[in-house]
């Protein structure tokens, strides 16, 4: 049997199948290096959530690209979130003319992605795009959209895939939603 046993038993529904994710990669991946050619482009996976997606993307892009990864956190001042991003880890290479591809886990807020384009676009970056693997529309307060989307969530705390709930979960296969048990207890 599958080793995720312990962890699906937390699942209260699979949102999105290995089945589903697989088409819809290789159908993002086909539009992607139609949309790039032979533009300079840089590959860039928001760690962790998107690690997984990334690895799996990258695969059916067939035009050169590079790749770096950030890592960032939310900075909270006070109560409210201010929309400010504190960059734990930076990319290593200088961003300036490259045609960006941030890839992303989950478009939630926005107000991440809002940050780092804003950010690589001041550093020289010639132009930014989003792919994110999930979307949830419902709680946006960013102005901001993915220009390649795989599938839209409903407003519940999914997992699997790279995504996470404390750490735990990233390593599922599919994409699920967890049971408000898990994380009201
Ligand atoms: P935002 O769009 O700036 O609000 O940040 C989105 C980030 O919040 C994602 O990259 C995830 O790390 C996290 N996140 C938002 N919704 C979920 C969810 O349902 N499950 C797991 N992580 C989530
Ligand atoms: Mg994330």
């Amino acid at each position: 049997m599958a080793i995720a046993t312990a962890m699906e038993q937390d699942i209260k529904r699979v949102l999105v199948s290995e089945e589903q994710i697989r088409e819809k990669v290789a159908e993002l991946g086909a539009k992607i290096s139609a949309d790039y050619g032979d533009k300079k482009l840089l590959v860039l996976g928001v760690l962790k959530g998107s690690f997984v997606f990334m690895a799996d993307l990258v695969r059916q892009i067939s035009v050169p690209c590079e790749m770096e990864f950030m890592a960032v956190s939310s900075y909270h001042a006070g109560v409210k979130t201010s929309g400010v991003v504190k960059i734990i880890k930076d990319i290593d290479i200088n961003p300036q003319d490259y045609h960006i591809l941030i890839v992303e886990d989950i478009l939630d807020s926005g107000l991440t992605l809002s940050y780092l384009k804003t950010m690589l676009l001041q550093r020289g970056a010639t132009d930014i795009r989003i792919a994110t693997l999930l979307d949830k529309p419902s709680r946006r307060k960013a102005n901001i959209r993915a220009d390649y989307c795989g599938f839209e969530v409903p407003d519940a705390f999914v997992v699997g895939y790279g995504l996470d709930y404390a750490e735990q979960y990233r390593s599922l296969p599919y994409v699920g939603e967890l049971k408000p048990e898990v994380y009201e207890k």
